[in-house]
Formats: structure tokens, sequence, C-alpha cells
């Protein structure tokens, strides 16, 4: 199986906690060794909001913002790389033809953000897309796609499943009220509904929930499911 896992700065390294990122290390490497061609995409989180607020107080322009933000990103994937161990020795890939051609040599290809005026959800939905992923997991801060903000209504509901084109109605509004985050930003949601993707939505904190979500589609999280497609032949074995 061919998977792009995204993982959000602020689940990888809230902090920088090397025992964290070993442990995500670890979990990436399990499913490589399971049989899985993996790319992951790794995000700023908010040491990159840090270092955008600081030069956004310096005037600088929001090319110059999004430049820092993807520096932040390559280095929270330098991180990551170095948490492999020996049995594990990916790619660092700063672009996605290079990223692409390591997935599909079957070795992990690891790289953050590529072009300003994106994030790395949508890295990771165009990556996912140009290697013909089976699935593309958004390993983030929330446990889901809620029809709410789950922090401020305590009757937010989670959704189970969602198809593509739900998930775009479920995210547009988020994308537009101030201050409301999206566990997936809206251009990757339509990435992912263009594409016809399979994706899961999960708190990605927990490195075996990943792992678990990856090798049998068991998770917690938000299913979004393409009308008409099966389950990844996969999760059967
Ligand atoms: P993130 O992907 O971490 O953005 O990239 P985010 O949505 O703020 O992160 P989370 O999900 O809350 O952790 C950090 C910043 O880097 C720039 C953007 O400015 C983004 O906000 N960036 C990233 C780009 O301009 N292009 C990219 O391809 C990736």
């Amino acid at each position: 199986m061919r998977v792009v896992l995204s993982l959000g700065g602020s689940v990888l390294a809230p902090d920088l906690d090397a025992d964290r990122v070993a442990g995500h290390a670890d979990a990436i490497e399990r499913v490589a060794r399971e049989g899985c061609d993996v790319g992951v995409v790794v995000g700023g989180g908010g040491v990159a909001r840090e270092y955008i607020g600081a030069a956004r107080g310096l005037g600088a322009n929001e090319v110059a913002l999004d430049r820092l933000g993807i520096g932040v990103t390559r280095l929270n994937a330098r991180l990551l790389a170095a948490g492999f161990g020996e049995g594990l020795d990916p790619t660092l890939a700063t672009g996605y033809d290079d990223a692409e051609t390591a997935i599909r040599r079957g070795d992990t290809a690891v790289m953050g953000g590529v072009t300003p005026g994106l994030t790395t959800d949508a890295v990771a939905a165009v990556l996912a897309e140009s290697v013909g992923a089976d699935l593309l997991v958004y390993g983030t801060g929330a446990d889901g796609v809620y029809d709410a903000d789950p922090a401020e209504h305590d009757d937010a509901r989670k959704f189970d499943t969602l198809t593509p084109t739900e998930l775009v109605e479920r995210i547009a509004p988020m994308s537009r009220d101030a201050g409301a985050s999206a566990p997936v930003d809206l251009p990757a949601a339509k990435l992912i509904e263009r594409a016809g993707m399979r994706t899961i939505v999960l708190d990605g904190t927990d490195p075996q929930a990943v792992e678990d979500a990856i090798l049998t589609g068991a998770h917690t999280g938000t299913d979004v499911v393409p009308e008409g497609t099966d389950e990844p032949s996969y999760w059967a074995h």
C-alpha cells in the first residue's frame, strides 16, 4: 500500500522532545517495514507561527512570511528524519519530484512545505495524488472533523464518515470564520475532492494510533470515503 502521512508540527514537535520525535519515527519505520511505501509531510506548528508573528512585526510581506514558515516545516522534517534508526534511511525532499521518485522506488520520503501560499495540508494532498496513494492520513491536533468547534460547543458532533464533497462543505465555513481552525484546510479538502482521495483525519498525538490507522484502518477519527470506492485491499490482510 502507498500512503502519504501529513504530520502536524504541533503533533511532532510542540516542544523539542527527542522521545516524542523518536516515537513518531519508530511508528513510520514499522509501517514501512510492513511493506508500505510512505511519504511524510511535516508541518511547522507553533514554532512557525512564532517566526511568522515576529517577522510580520518587522514588516515582512506575506510571501516572505510563508518562506519562513516553509523553513520551519523543513527543519521539522529534518528533525523527524533524524529519529529514524539504522534500518530506514529516508529521502529528505524539498520538492514533489524528489519525494515522488523516492516513494515510487519504495523508499520513505520526508518533506516539509514547498510553495508560498499553501500549507503542508495541501502539500500532502498534492503528493498523495501525484504518487497515486491508496491512502492519505492527516495526523492533526484534532481528533476528526466536527460539525462545530468542539472547544466552543459542548454538543459538537464528530463525523465518523464523510464524502470528499461533504468534507469541503464542512471545512468551507470554518475557513471563513476568523480564529476558527479546521483540522484540514480548504485547499487540501478541495484537492481531496478533486482527486477522490481516500483520507483519514485523526488525532496524531499518539504514534501508535497513526500506525494502526494506516495498517488496519481502525481509528477514532473521521474517514473521508469517495463514493463508490472500496476499502484499501491491504486492510483485508
Ligand atoms: P503548516 O503547514 O504547518 O501550516 O505551515 P499551519 O496550517 O499553520 O500549521 P498547523 O496545521 O496549524 O500546525 C506553516 C506555514 O508555512 C507556510 C505557511 O505560511 C504556513 O502557515 N507554508 C507551508 C507555505 O507557505 N507553503 C507550504 O507549502 C507550506
